[in-house]
């Protein structure tokens, strides 16, 4: 990312990047919860956590980026090492722990992008669209929780286009008690009732984990609607263990906890983006995240009835063509 970045400081190296590895084409334009994507290829949030890579990644392609998961308080995340690849399976183990800037250093930082035109205003990109993915610190007791989000939420209002409400990482001791409808009702309205008060509201989503049972979705599915969300994100990480190959399922035992990414993912991914789109009638947008490595997999969550996708195992194992070859494909289908 450093070289990525040192290379799109010079113009004629950055046109090289752009015209190497974007798409151009206006047939995957799409307006979702009043947002207009100039291509449904999104990268997943936790890539660029603290936003320093803006500029660079929007030279990548990507229809839009997810910052965070941004919590009030810099912190430090787990102890290293917190990260590990499974090649066998094309997949990742992550216990990050939210590391980040803290909410104040990133709106600063964000506020610096979208203050300078020439990353604002790009052709063919004439405004990278960027999504906020916020948390709670992990000394934050579930019970503040919303003290937390609101926070962030309150902070960050003015830099970016769309927030995501992450309770669904396995790496924040006790986070994903907060998908518990009382928990999430609690965080949800605190944070549209804020959001009703300003005089243009943002789109406000929810993301989940790939790991909830029926009636967990069935809950959130009511919630969506009776908290008027603007859309869902499905799916982050999975704990689940099950679809690894005996190979990375020996690694992944001396690997230890952490939640789980890429192709061993894809497939849950699918089934819960496909059961969120039938219950809601697909009134609600759903952002599919989940194993997606090519336009095939992409185009698999779009007929699940997604709207928009986001790589991040992907782009680690396919590389910065991930976007255009994605995009190439949907356009040609
Ligand atoms: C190293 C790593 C860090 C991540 N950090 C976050 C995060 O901070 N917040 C979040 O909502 N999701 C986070 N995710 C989850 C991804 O955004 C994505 O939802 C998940 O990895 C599934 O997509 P994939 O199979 O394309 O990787 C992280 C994933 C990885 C691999």
């Amino acid at each position: 990312m450093n070289l990525l970045k040192a290379g799109c400081r010079v113009a004629p190296v950055r046109g090289i990047i752009e015209n190497s590895f974007q798409f151009k084409t206006d047939k995957l334009k799409k307006t979702v919860f009043g947002l207009d994507f100039h291509n449904p290829v999104g990268l997943g949030a936790g890539f660029d956590k603290n936003a320093l890579y803006l500029n660079e990644l929007a030279a990548l392609g990507f229809g839009f980026i997810e910052i965070g998961t941004v919590t009030p308080k810099p912190q430090a995340g787990n102890e290293k090492p917190r990260l590990f690849r499974l090649p066998d399976d094309n997949a990742l183990i992550n216990r990050m722990g939210f590391n980040n800037d803290g909410v104040t250093t990133i709106k600063k930082r964000l506020e610096k992008h979208n203050a300078t035109p020439s990353t604002r205003n790009q052709t063919p990109n004439p405004k990278l669209l960027i999504g906020g993915n916020i948390g709670k610190n992990k000394t934050t007791p579930n019970e503040d929780a919303w003290k937390d989000y609101s926070i962030c939420f309150n902070e960050l209002f003015d830099c970016v286009d769309y927030f995501v409400v992450n309770v669904s990482s396995p790496n924040t001791p006790g986070l994903r008690e907060l998908q518990e409808k009382d928990a999430l009702k609690k965080i949800l309205s605190h944070l549209q009732n804020t959001n009703r008060g300003k005089a243009v509201p943002k789109p406000l989503l929810l993301k989940i984990a790939p790991d909830l049972t029926q009636s967990q979705l069935d809950d959130i599915v009511d919630l969506a609607f009776e908290t008027e969300l603007s859309g869902l994100v499905a799916t982050n990480t999975t704990i689940s263990r099950a679809q690894l190959s005996e190979k990375s399922t020996v690694k992944s035992q001396k690997i230890g906890a952490g939640g789980l990414s890429g192709m061993p993912v894809r497939e849950r991914s699918t089934e819960v983006v496909s059961y969120l789109a039938k219950q809601t009638q697909g009134r609600i947008p759903i952002i599919a995240s989940g194993g997606i490595f090519t336009g095939g997999d992409a185009q698999e969550k779009l007929d699940a009835g997604a709207s928009l996708v986001q790589v991040w195992t992907g782009f680690v194992y396919e590389g910065p063509g991930i976007v255009k070859n994605i995009c190439r494909q949907l356009a040609a289908d």
